[in-house]
């Protein structure tokens, strides 16, 4: 069973740009759900580019299914956190300083800040999960931390071609299988679409895949429901048929 978790941040994005009441996240949150997604997932950034506090704790009250709560090693975000008590958390990068060389959460330089983070969602019974790079020495470096889940960073992925494909798809099949065997729960996410996820699909280790932007993208020529059942197929074929 591979699970859908939907990004739905761009739909702020399209509210924040003009500073409007609409469209509200919180209304398509259903609609996404009822279309068989699995969670709804959030970045609730430092800067509000697009999602707000007060989305959040809307979602918080509201969502049927899991609530996946995106967020960067900020004191600030990590007491609202606590304090909304989503379903999970992702810690993610959003400064240079946090980044690894690729673009994932940089674990190997904050291991001891991100284990005591780590330790105060468990404290509120709440999962963790860290979006890094398939990188060994960051699989190993999350493993310390008592983190439950790892999110694989798929952008490097999504962005190459041809042969540059080929290799990070074979980075990624292995990530996955060493963070599994470590005993981590493994997801995936960023820049995936309805053209490039059949492969990443077929991964058997990945448990949750997090897609946003080509959903919302597709959202605007079928609908939100439809879109979110187009992409909920290719994931099911790719993961019952592999490549
Ligand atoms: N996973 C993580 C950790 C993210 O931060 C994001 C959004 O940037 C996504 C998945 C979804 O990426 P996209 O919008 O490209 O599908």
């Amino acid at each position: 069973m591979l699970f859908l978790g939907v990004n739905i941040d761009h739909v702020a994005t399209l509210r924040q740009v003009r500073l409007a009441s609409y469209p509200d996240p919180v209304e398509i949150a259903p609609l996404v759900e009822k279309a068989g997604a699995h969670g709804i997932t959030v970045h609730l950034r430092e800067d509000r580019r697009h999602i707000q506090e007060d989305d959040v704790r809307r979602l918080r009250d509201t969502i049927t299914t899991r609530l996946n709560l995106e967020l960067a090693l900020s004191e600030e975000i990590i007491r609202i956190a606590l304090e909304v008590r989503p379903d999970e958390v992702c810690l993610v990068p959003e400064r240079r300083a946090e980044l690894t060389t690729e673009g994932g959460l940089d674990v190997v330089s904050q291991k001891e800040k991100i284990r005591e983070v780590v330790e105060r969602f468990h404290e509120k019974g709440i999962k963790t999960s860290l979006f890094i790079d398939p990188d060994p020495i960051q699989i190993e470096a999350s493993l310390a931390t008592g983190t439950d889940m790892v999110e694989l960073h798929t952008g490097r992925y999504a962005e190459a071609r041809g042969e540059t494909r080929e290799k990070e798809y074979q980075r990624l099949c292995e990530g996955a299988k060493r963070a599994a065997l470590l005993g981590l729960q493994v997801n995936a996410g960023h820049g995936l679409n309805y053209e490039n996820t059949f492969p990443i699909a077929s991964i058997p280790e990945l448990h949750t895949l997090n897609i946003g932007h080509a959903i919302v993208a597709r959202a605007l020529f079928v609908g939100m429901e439809q879109a979110v059942r187009e992409m909920l197929g290719v994931m099911h074929r790719g993961r019952k048929e592999g490549v």
